[in-house]
């Protein structure tokens, strides 16, 4: 997610799930040629399993962008054909190709050509006025008939002029009848759905009629949702690691990030919501929201955070009122 996911927050998220796929945010196809590589594509191996999501509209860019990607390590190379900021929209990417699918095939035909890895797609359900189920169709039609067999839907359109992006995350309704209907009409495809879904009872019923769900806002902002991924939806019997022993295994990641000259603010805005709903989690997002900023601000900011939570955990456990 632009702005807020990278590869910090998946070492993160990847510390609670081994198995769910973590993407990562939007990145242009022509900053992956162009741009600074390094520090756009570099992740940690232990991150893996990571998907690389393009923007863009230019099929040999794309496809160049999608080898260098996959040069990097990236498990799955995503097309975004779903976002709708205006910004991307003057750079013909995104959202408004929705209106153009034969461009699309032509973008997934060449990435594929290049790269070995699995190119997936992710969209809407429509565009502005575009938004019946037949025109739907024939845009996953057309992009499945050029190779393409996973399709993330993000189960509302998207109103390309009028809406702001955060508007469009949450304004026009969501309709996952129609996902599920796609999936009942092409089973051979892999369908997973996205948008508005918050905890693992709703993944759980999801699943019933689509292959695979993507969360997003929930997975960022209640981040501990995702160490019963595993058990639950993977039927893994790994035991469920508790919040602070998180954040015990994040410690070393951190203090190699401020070795190497990163700033504490960079790791730690990412486990705001790691004690969401527990005793003190106020206190623990107030004390790294406060301290985790400064200059300088050491790994005894993050320890004496987890003291903040724990401690009030460890009460909390026992009975004791705080
Ligand atoms: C701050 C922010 C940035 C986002 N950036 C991207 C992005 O880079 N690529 C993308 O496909 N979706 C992006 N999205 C959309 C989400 O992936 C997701 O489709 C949308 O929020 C609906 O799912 P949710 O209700 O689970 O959040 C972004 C969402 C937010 C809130």
């Amino acid at each position: 997610m632009m702005d807020w996911s990278d590869r910090h927050c998946r070492f993160f998220h990847r510390l609670m799930t081994r198995e769910a796929l973590l993407y990562t945010e939007m990145v242009t196809a022509l900053a992956v040629i162009h741009g600074a590589r390094e520090r756009l594509l570099k992740f940690s191996d232990s991150e893996h399993p990571v998907a690389l999501q393009l923007g863009g509209s230019d099929p040999a860019e794309l496809a160049d962008a999608a080898a260098i990607g996959e040069a990097f390590g990236y498990d799955e190379i995503n097309l975004n054909v779903g976002c709708p900021s205006d910004r991307v929209q003057e750079g013909r990417f995104g959202a408004c190709l929705m209106a153009e699918p034969e461009l699309v095939a032509r973008c997934i035909a060449a990435m594929q050509a290049r790269v070995r890895v699995p190119v997936t797609v992710k969209c809407r359900i429509g565009i502005d006025e575009q938004d019946s189920e037949e025109e739907f169709q024939r845009f996953i039609d057309t992009v499945a008939d050029a190779g393409a067999r996973v399709f993330i839907v993000h189960a509302r359109k998207a109103w390309l002029n009028g809406l702001s992006p955060k508007e469009n995350r949450e304004i026009p309704p969501l309709d996952y009848e129609r996902v599920y209907r796609l999936k009942a009409a092409r089973p051979e495809l892999t369908i997973v759905i996205n948008g508005g879904i918050e905890g693992l009872s709703e993944c759980e019923r999801h699943l019933e009629h689509v292959d695979g769900v993507m969360l997003g806002r929930a997975a960022y902002q209640t981040p501990y949702l995702l160490a019963d991924v595993d058990q639950r939806l993977f039927k893994s019997t790994a035991p469920v690691l508790p919040r602070g022993e998180v954040l015990r295994q994040l410690v070393p990641y951190v203090e190699q990030h401020l070795k190497a000259g990163g700033r504490l603010n960079n790791v730690t805005r990412h486990i705001l919501g790691l004690y969401h709903g527990r005793p003190r989690a106020r206190a623990f997002r107030r004390h790294l929201s406060e301290n985790a900023v400064r200059d300088g601000a050491g790994i005894g900011v993050l320890l004496q955070a987890i003291a903040i939570a724990e401690g009030a955990e460890a009460k909390a456990e026992a009975g004791v009122v705080v």
